[in-house]
């Protein structure tokens, strides 16, 4: 996909309306995890040292958060840059942002506190239109988003794909056509988000394997009892898939009750019981499958990462660092076990999106990029 990059644009002294992917975890109001803030400030360097005045736009949560502790990371990031937040909340007036000087940065409060933002609104598209002379979308991780701060203004103005949406394009573009033989691994919960994108790659990847929550679907569709275990509200039709000879569910699995948990078959779980993550006979052969693949897409942890089952999805990460396959990885807990260890960026690429991953790869574009066609 070509997109128009900004990166031949001059800015210099123009008023830059700029999307970031900046929805990041805060925890008593800090940044916990700053892996999207840090991908995000080479597009904010680069337009700042080409003297832009840049406008800045992007979400945080989904309960009306503020963006202010994401003010307060980027200026740790960025101590010598001029940023400044717009504390009153809504939208400067174009007067306000007229006072911005060339290298300036002006960020507001969480856009979906806009009225009209998550029903890409053309009355709001219009407005932040108003306050810049061209939009830069750098968010590829809500360029799935059809809103209007990713798509509808894209449409008012001359816009362009930021340096992030840019590699990300290129890099996630590799896993359509991989080196063989070629491994899929999916774990986490949202089987529905997962669905277009596993039949999709089936014909292409040389294994499919499930993991975390979306693989108690597959032994309900197998016939076994998943006990308490996460699962669909709606089952999924799953009786092709699980006759697939490329897919291949975990061989062992933890199971765990409030109180205790133990390593046992899939054959076996309790009625009192939860899948908390593979087992480890099933970590060391997919570990095995990595170290021989040309080319592994990985999305999603094999166990319930908020209760401490990080132990699988770890073991494949370390995997990941000593084979020599290309790989591309999304989902926040999988990028999480992957920046604990010293990966090399140039053969491992984590990208910033989650659901935006997933989307990119089963359609190929995505709604926020279309805009800037
Ligand atoms: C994400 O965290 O995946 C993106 O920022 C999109 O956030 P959303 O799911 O709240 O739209």
């Amino acid at each position: 996909m070509e997109l128009r990059s900004i990166t031949n644009v001059e800015v210099r002294g123009k008023r830059v309306l700029l999307r970031s992917g900046l929805n990041v975890p805060l925890a008593g109001g800090r940044v916990v995890d700053d892996f999207r803030l840090e991908r995000a400030t080479r597009t904010i360097d680069l337009l700042l040292s080409r003297g832009a005045k840049v406008i800045l736009l992007a979400h945080i949560g989904r309960g009306g958060e503020s963006l202010r502790p994401v003010m307060d990371a980027l200026k740790m990031r960025m101590p010598n840059a001029p940023l400044k937040f717009f504390e009153r909340g809504g939208l400067p007036t174009v007067d306000e942002v007229n006072t911005l000087r060339e290298g300036e940065l002006l960020m507001l409060d969480n856009v979906r506190k806009l009225r009209g933002e998550e029903e890409n609104d053309e009355a709001l598209a219009r407005s932040l239109a108003a306050l810049a002379d061209i939009y830069v979308n750098d968010a590829f991780a809500d360029s799935h988003r059809t809103h209007s701060s990713v798509v509808g203004v894209a449409k008012q103005l001359p816009s362009y794909a930021g340096l992030l949406v840019i590699e990300e394009i290129a890099r996630l573009s590799r896993a359509l056509a991989p080196e063989h033989p070629a491994l899929a691994i999916f774990g986490g919960a949202k089987f529905e988000t997962k669905e277009p994108l596993i039949k999709k790659l089936l014909p292409v990847y040389d294994r499919v394997c499930i993991g975390g929550a979306i693989v108690n679907d597959f032994f309900r569709a197998k016939g076994l009892s998943v006990g308490v275990s996460l699962t669909s509200e709606k089952s999924p039709e799953l009786a092709e898939l699980v006759l697939n000879p490329r897919i291949e569910l975990p061989v062992d699995l933890v199971l765990a009750t409030e109180t205790s948990s133990r390593v046992a078959a899939p054959e076996d779980i309790r009625p009192d019981e939860r899948t908390a993550d593979a087992g480890p006979a099933t970590g060391k052969k997919w570990s095995q499958y990595i170290e021989e693949a040309g080319f592994v897409l990985m999305n999603g942890p094999l166990g319930i990462y908020e209760r401490g089952f990080n132990a699988e999805t770890e073991a494949l990460a370390h995997a990941l660092v000593r084979s020599n396959a290309h790989a591309v990885v999304g989902g926040g807990d999988t990028i999480a076990a992957l920046t604990k260890t010293n990966f090399d960026s140039e053969r491992v690429f984590l990208s910033t999106g989650g659901g935006a991953m997933l989307e990119f790869l089963a359609d190929g574009t995505l709604p926020g990029l279309e805009a800037l066609k």
